[in-house]
């Protein structure tokens, strides 16, 4: 793995600065430590220079020419995610460690082709942006459950609500790019895969066009163990995301983090994030120093980082779930296994 000198700045490159790319240029260039942002590449070229001149980065011509940049020691990938597979095979072409944002590809196929083509050494270059396991919420229900303070867990009720969908999503990009989120936490939570995955469709939003919104999905866990996940992509009141985890004497939800409540008029009213980068902003800066200090360590990807393992097996489900919805719902067994890769 090419690395810098220890102690030296790590130079990342970011490919894709849209809403979620300029956020992690904007965290990498001011609260991530030993990272400096040198160059960015997006094909909306007037984008990519008003993000470059926020962070003092350069204009790359394009994305190839940014991974091939003698000064790019590592690099983060917030392109379409269509773009992302052949980008990360050219990031492992050129040894470089890279951050790519979930999903690693859009299908199972895809994502299997590309981590049985980087081969270990490839493996070791790759990170996956599956950032809530670094959210403190979800780290403290993880820690709480895993002690088994309250007995064994036996129920999950996961809700992933956004104000509107991006334009193009479809019912199955909800469950590929959305739902995906939970396919990664639910077993990171708990330590056990997913064995059965299915599809639901409740009454169909006005506010959705051209997508199944909102849609429920079942998970059933090795152990037994059942998940509910609501995601709602355009729930409109607000970005709002929940995980309630039932054991046998005892229940642990996530609480919301960083709102206040204002009493006034004989009403009390709290806020929501209007989207994720506000919600999650400590997962995506704890997230961004850990790959840091791997690519700045020319380590792997150290856990709680996801890894391309982890990122089949959330496509694995995926695929599980859209295979469900296919045939109008019903249990679908996942590939994943109990010495899957659930770490
Ligand atoms: N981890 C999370 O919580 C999270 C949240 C939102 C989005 N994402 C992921 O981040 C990625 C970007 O999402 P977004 O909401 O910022 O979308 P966006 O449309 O706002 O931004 C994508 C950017 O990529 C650029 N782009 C597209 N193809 C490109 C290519 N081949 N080369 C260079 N640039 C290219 C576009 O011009 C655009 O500026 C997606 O993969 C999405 O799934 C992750």
């Amino acid at each position: 793995m090419t690395a810098p000198a220890a102690g030296r700045t790590v130079r990342v490159g970011v490919v894709g600065v849209g809403v979620m790319g300029a956020d992690h240029a904007r965290q990498l260039s001011s609260t991530v430590p030993g990272a400096r942002v040198v160059a960015v590449a997006d094909v909306n070229g007037a984008r990519a220079q008003q993000v470059a001149e926020q962070v003092g980065a350069r204009v790359a011509d394009d994305p190839s020419a940014l991974i091939g940049s003698g000064d790019v020691d590592a690099v983060a990938i917030a392109s379409a995610d269509a773009t992302h597979a052949d980008l990360v095979r050219a990031c492992v072409a050129a040894g470089k460690p890279v951050l790519c944002e979930k999903p690693l590809a859009p299908s199972l196929t895809e994502t299997a082709d590309l981590v049985g083509g980087i081969g270990a050494d490839g493996v070791r270059l790759v990170s996956v942006g599956y950032m809530r396991r670094f959210d403190p919420g979800y780290a403290e229900l993880r820690e709480v459950v895993r002690s088994g303070r309250y007995g064994q867990p036996l129920v999950v009720h996961c809700v992933s609500r956004g104000v509107s969908a991006g334009i193009g999503a479809t019912s199955e990009s909800s469950i590929t790019g959305a739902s995906t989120h939970d396919l990664d936490v639910v077993p990171w939570l708990l330590g056990v895969p997913i064995v059965e995955a299915a599809w639901l469709a409740p009454r169909q939003s006005r506010e959705a066009a051209g997508l199944q919104d909102p849609q429920v999905l079942l998970l059933r866990m090795a152990d037994g163990v059942l998940c509910t996940v609501e995601t709602y992509l355009n729930a409109r009141y607000g970005y709002d995301i929940r995980c309630e985890i039932v054991c046998e004497t005892g229940t642990v939800s996530l609480a919301e983090p960083h709102r206040v409540v204002t009493g006034t008029e004989l009403a009390s009213r709290q806020s929501y994030w209007p989207d994720w980068r506000g919600r999650f902003a400590d997962a995506y800066r704890l997230e961004l120093a850990a790959w840091i200090r791997c690519a700045g360590g020319a380590s792997p990807p150290t856990a709680p980082l996801a890894t391309v393992t982890d990122a089949l097996a959330a496509a694995e489900v995926a695929e599980a779930l859209i295979r469900s919805m296919a045939r109008g719902g019903g249990f679908v067994s996942t590939q994943q296994s109990e010495s899957g890769p659930v770490r």
